[in-house]
């Protein structure tokens, strides 16, 4: 089932997909997730951040894994998803570093890395909910456009678009990460849920293709769609293109 939540702004998309993170951990305290970086989940972890502070939830026994990492990055380089994470969400919350899991971007032997991360994932027993960005060109994680949709942890070389995309978080184009390691659309389907959150107008194309296009591997994320349990969490603006096309698919919260 696909239930499409729209919201006016940022911050209530953010407020809207914490709801469904707080609903799951409040279900099953030692929850899995799979997390997600970028622009699109930060209000959502803000949120997170200060339900914990409020004593409403806990993520003392909950266990992550995140979606990718770019190759050649330190955990602690800024532009990394290792700080990111601890930025935005691990070092001001309760959850217990050591069940916190990323690719590491630093592996000397790829394929050895991708192998170590199935097995990290696999030893989860479960991912009970995947969170999700959307890229430009319809990737999840960085599984991007392809003629196959991935299973399990790859090395990716990113698309020129998705370089461009990223480039606004470095100095200069010369310094943006060319290939990441990523969780595969497989592992990804794998989740018990899913939230799919997007937000801005850039997003209002892909948005409307991925969720009533063609399902098809050159839009990853249209194959969210053969999924159990799926949410999208967006904003009107993103969400612009179906509300003028189908907007009977959309819950306003
Ligand atoms: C991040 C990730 C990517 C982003 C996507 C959207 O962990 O896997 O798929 O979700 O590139 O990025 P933003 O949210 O910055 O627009």
């Amino acid at each position: 089932m696909l239930k499409i939540i729209a919201a006016e702004n940022i911050k209530d998309t953010g407020k809207n997909a914490a709801d469904i993170v707080t609903e799951v951990i409040k279900n099953k305290p030692d929850a899995v997730l799979g997390l997600a970086t970028g622009s699109s989940p930060i209000e959502m972890y803000r949120e997170l951040v200060a339900r914990c502070a409020r004593g409403e939830i806990s993520f003392k026994q909950v266990k992550s894994v995140n979606l990718d990492e770019y190759v050649g990055l330190a955990p602690d380089h800024d532009q990394s998803y290792a700080y990111f994470m601890h930025h935005n969400l691990f070092d001001s919350v309760d959850i217990d570093v050591a069940n916190t899991n990323l690719p590491n971007g630093l592996a000397s032997d790829p394929a050895a890395e991708c192998k170590r991360y199935d097995a990290v994932v696999a030893s989860m027993g479960g991912i009970d909910l995947q969170v999700l960005g959307i890229g430009l060109n319809g990737h999840i994680g960085f599984n991007e456009p392809s003629d196959a949709f991935t299973e399990g942890t790859g090395l990716v070389d990113l698309t020129q678009s998705t370089i461009d995309a990223n480039s606004r978080f470095f100095e200069n184009k010369s310094l943006v990460p060319t290939q990441a390691f990523s969780m595969g659309v497989g592992q990804i389907m794998s989740a018990k849920k899913i939230l799919l959150i997007a937000t801005g107008e850039a997003k209002a194309q892909i948005l409307e293709r991925a969720l009533f296009g063609e399902i098809t591997p050159r839009v990853p994320a249209s194959v969210l769609r053969r999924a159990d349990d799926v949410v999208v969490c967006a904003d009107r603006a993103a969400l612009s293109v179906i509300l003028k096309n189908h907007p009977d698919s959309v819950e306003f919260q």
